[in-house]
């Protein structure tokens, strides 16, 4: 099978087709740059930034719209309700330099939905094309749109979805394959990526547990979709694109040093240290350790002492004790993929 090279987003051509999904309390400026630099990301999506903080000045919803010029191609993700602040916060992201606007129909926090923006828009359409129209009136950037299945699945509408957003000008649209009921729970349904991408002509990404090259290889052959997203396995391992781009072109994957593992974990730590206070870093590194630090036999007791750990300073010791383990034994990257249940803990108040 041949699988493509590159995707496009109105008129922009974008290689590799992978994308690094956006992840709240995850993909900040700190992890986009060490994921960056592991090699082979064809576009990188921000967590999702709320138009209420940007719209009413609030400071740090400001600082997370920051990026640094590696981080290119960028996607700023919104999400909201209002259409007028919708549209608003569009015109200050793209002020503030995104190469792409995303909007965010697929949130399934009740925090996101209750105000009626994420998932929630997948029930009010006349609301979401009003948004639609607004954002991309407003913008001289393409407009992408993620979402999900739909509502529950008694109300699983993602095609029409896809038509109105292709319709309003969208410019591709990613499906994360489940429902806002379900939550993380279950699997993805890449058979909608298939569906969407055949009623629509503007470019589709899917996004729902691919957790190695192979997963991406067979989604792209199963479903004909132009690009497809990795979000929690890029945690465990930040080198999945690299893997994965290698694979789809015949080559043998790169397999990180454990030494190269240790260097970008602490290159993480320098990247969050200069970004927030010490208590902000603490709830970082542990979100990075709980995933990357896997994969080393007998050393589970490690990680799980720095994932305890009250400071930074204390955690460290653990930290590399694990990775001079991980020296001794090597690391198994598959272990460290392994499908984790736990995602809906992971989406840390998402
Ligand atoms: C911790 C966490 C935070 C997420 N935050 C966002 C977000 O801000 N915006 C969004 O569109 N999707 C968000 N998602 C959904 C992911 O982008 C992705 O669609 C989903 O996790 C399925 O892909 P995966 O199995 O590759 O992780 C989040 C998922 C997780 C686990």
């Amino acid at each position: 099978m041949q699988f493509p090279t590159s995707f496009e987003i109105a008129g922009h051509q974008l290689s590799p087709p992978l994308i690094l999904s956006p992840m709240a309390g995850v993909t900040d400026s700190s992890f986009r740059r060490i994921a960056k630099k592991c090699g082979h990301i064809g576009l990188i999506v921000t967590e999702f930034i709320s138009v209420e903080g940007l719209t009413r000045g609030n400071l740090r919803t400001h600082e997370m719209m920051r990026f640094t010029p590696e981080e290119r191609p960028i996607a700023i993700q919104i999400f909201g309700y209002d259409e007028v602040r919708m549209r608003w916060a569009a015109e200050i992201a793209e002020e503030a330099g995104a190469d792409f606007i995303d909007i965010n129909c697929g949130c399934p926090a009740k925090k996101v939905t209750n105000g009626g923006g994420g998932s929630s828009l997948l029930r009010d359409l006349p609301q979401l094309k009003k948004i639609l129209l607004e954002v991309k009136r407003a913008i001289s950037i393409p407009m992408t749109v993620k979402i999900r299945a739909g509502w529950d699945d008694k109300s699983i509408n993602c095609i029409e979805v896809a038509k109105l957003i292709e319709d309003c000008g969208g410019a591709m649209v990613t499906l994360h394959g489940r429902t806002r009921v379900q939550g993380y729970k279950g699997f993805a349904n890449w058979d909608l990526v298939r569906a969407i991408k055949e009623n629509v002509s503007i470019p589709v990404s899917g996004s729902g547990d691919i957790l190695n090259p192979q997963d991406a290889m067979r989604r792209f052959s199963e479903t004909g979709c132009n690009a497809v997203h990795i979000g929690r396995a890029a945690i465990a391992n930040p080198w999945i694109f690299r893997q994965t781009w290698e694979t789809m072109n015949g080559l043998e994957p790169y397999q990180p040093t454990p030494k190269e593992m240790y260097l970008l974990y602490y290159e993480y730590l320098g990247y969050l240290r200069e970004a927030m206070p010490e208590r902000g870093v603490i709830g970082r590194l542990k979100m990075l350790s709980a995933q990357f630090l896997r994969g080393v036999a007998n050393a589970t007791h490690l990680r799980t002492s720095a994932l305890r750990a009250q400071s930074v300073e204390e955690m460290l010791p653990f930290v590399d004790e694990y990775f001079a383990l991980a020296e001794q034994f090597g690391v198994d990257l598959k272990l460290q993929t392994a499908r984790d249940e736990s995602a809906e803990m992971m989406t840390c108040g998402v």
